[in-house]
């Protein structure tokens, strides 16, 4: 018979929990839906992009996340891939919510990187890439489209190199470019992987036949200019590539890079085994314990740890409910246990709780580190909580915020849906998606929201009026500074321009617009210190 903590470490060690990382249009939600393609999960591909595409206002974020069928929207999937347990985490893809990108990648253990082979490394990759980096995973890189006119490979590489400043290491290599690309060579074993298309474009999987290089010129598709580049393109990597290295890798030093596309599935195959075999899987965890020491739990450890790294609301108007996503760190998740909540300290038991993949929700039994879990949430949940169902409490070390820049005051239209309105900019401040600010001195009067960056504040607008029906003004106020104030406010002197606020917990902000308000200010409140909003 085996034990639990055999139990949880067989599962832990076929788990894969990651986050696909790209610029709009690279071919994110392509990837996705061939990796649900070839896991089984949908039998022919075609429908998250058509969904996708049948939206034609607002932004590409705001469509994906509008329409929540069964598509990558979904704030995390968990399917089978031949023996892996998949975790695919949605990242937004847009600047404004690298906060909340930032936040999904503390439950990833590791990122996939899409590229356009056209484009190289595009400004979102940039953004995106910097806050892996931030969080020390180890990225992977799909290089995409190459079945259309694309850039030389070897240019792309020295761009990831350039750019991202991080050394990149080919695993295999692409046959032909554009209409001439039939497959790729694995650097490895030398062998091409000669691709046909199937009949319906792609929606199917695509026939792979395994080639000898030095058969290559015999092979009727494949022209002989290829072949010659091909071969060149070999012997230049004998002398240049990088050799991969595991554990470079897993420190975040060198990124493995596969070549394919997405849309006639190309490479895909190939690039989703070596995706199981090198992304790793669920690590020990940082936590911090009773007093304050930190100290690693290791997934395997029969403790039941988790933490909250998203909150959502109205994930489907069935349920118009908030849910609190949390990702497990160590031991078994069984449904109905009772947990401590290291916060709240209070005792609980997690009987709602879910796996989220299109509207419907699976009722979970048992889950295991690596997993997401989708908790509902009756108000008892903010971002980075701790569960756990260890003797003493425990908590992961704070989620960061990044200081807003923007702020903006915020009102009803219509005076007779305060309540809602109260209620929706509560619920998407409990989110994350904006901070949520009350005027010191008047609490009372209309709210301040401010943000990143201004799609925050439009996602924020639109989902008020879809999700509580609740239409709004938003008047844009000059601040672009936001500090909290540790001192009495009361003695606080202040610049004209400036302001005090109070955020949903009560504590006291400075806004201002201008650097040099803020030497006046320190200047002039020598027994105050701004603390910064970001962490
Ligand atoms: P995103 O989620 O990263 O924003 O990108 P998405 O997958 O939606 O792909 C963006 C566009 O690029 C889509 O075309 C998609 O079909 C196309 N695409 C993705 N991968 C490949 C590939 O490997 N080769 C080629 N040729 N195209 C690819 P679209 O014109 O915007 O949409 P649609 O009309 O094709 O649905």
């Amino acid at each position: 018979m085996t034990t639990l903590s055999e139990q949880i470490a067989s599962e832990v060690a076929r788990r894969r929990t990651f986050a696909i990382i790209s610029h709009p249009d690279a071919g994110k939600t392509t990837l996705t839906e061939k990796l649900l393609l070839y896991s089984g999960m949908l039998r022919t591909a075609g429908m998250v992009r058509a969904r996708k595409h049948a939206q034609t206002t607002m932004s590409d974020w705001m469509a994906l996340e509008q329409e929540r069928g069964i598509s990558i929207t979904a704030s995390a999937m968990q399917f089978v891939y031949k023996d892996a347990v998949i975790n695919l985490l949605d990242t937004p893809g847009h600047q404004d919510f690298s906060e909340d990108t930032y936040r999904t990648l503390t439950a990833a253990d590791c990122a996939v990187m899409v590229l356009d082979a056209a484009k190289g490394v595009e400004a979102q990759t940039r953004k995106l890439f910097a806050v892996c980096r931030l969080r020390g995973i180890p990225v992977i890189t799909f290089i995409n489209k190459l079945d259309l006119p694309a850039r030389e490979p070897l240019d792309l590489l020295h761009e990831v190199e350039e750019v991202l400043g991080i050394a990149s290491s080919p695993v295999n290599w692409p046959v032909g470019l554009g209409r001439a690309f039939v497959g790729v060579v694995d650097l490895t074993t030398h062998e091409v992987l000669r691709f046909r298309r199937s009949d319906q474009g792609g929606a199917q999987r695509a026939a792979m036949e395994h080639i000898a290089l030095e058969d290559l010129a015999s092979d009727p598709g494949t022209e002989p200019e290829t072949v010659t580049k091909v071969r060149e393109d070999m012997e230049l990597l004998e002398g240049a590539g990088n050799k991969f290295d595991r554990a470079a890798f897993l420190a975040g030093k060198v990124t493995p890079v596969f070549f394919g596309s997405a849309l006639t599935n190309f490479g895909v195959e190939p690039f989703f085994d070596a995706l199981v075999s090198l992304a790793p899987a669920p690590k020990p965890t940082t936590i911090i314990r009773g007093a304050g020491e930190q100290s690693e739990v290791a997934p395997t450890d029969t403790t039941f740890t988790a933490f909250v790294f998203k909150i959502q609301s109205n994930m489907n108007p069935k349920h118009r409910d908030s849910m609190a996503f949390v990702r497990i760190c160590s031991g078994r998740f069984e449904r109905d246990m009772p947990v401590h909540h290291s916060r709240l300290d209070k005792d609980i038991r997690l009987s709602r709780s879910f796996t989220v993949m299109a509207r419907d929700r699976d009722t979970v039994d048992y889950a295991y580190p690596g997993d997401i879990v989708g908790l509902t949430n009756p108000g008892i949940f903010a971002l980075g909580d701790t569960i756990s169902t260890a003797k003493e409490p425990v908590s992961v070390p704070p989620l960061p915020r990044f200081a807003p820049e923007l702020v903006a005051r915020i009102r009803p239209l219509d005076v007779m849906r305060k309540k809602a309105f109260d209620k929706g900019i509560e619920q998407l401040s409990a989110e994350g998606t904006i901070h949520l600010l009350y005027p010191y001195e008047s609490p009372a009067s209309n709210p301040m929201i401010a943000a990143v960056g201004q799609l925050q504040f439009e996602v924020c607008q639109y989902r008020l009026e879809d999700e509580y029906n609740v239409k709004v003004e938003l008047t844009p106020l000059s601040y672009s500074q936001c500090f909290y104030l540790d001192g009495d406010p009361a003695t606080f002197k202040r610049t004209q321009n400036a302001a005090l606020a109070k955020d949903r917990f009560g504590k006291v902000l400075v806004l201002f617009s201008q650097e040099w308000e803020r030497d006046y200010m320190a200047k002039h409140n020598p027994s105050h210190a701004f603390l910064p909003m970001a962490a």
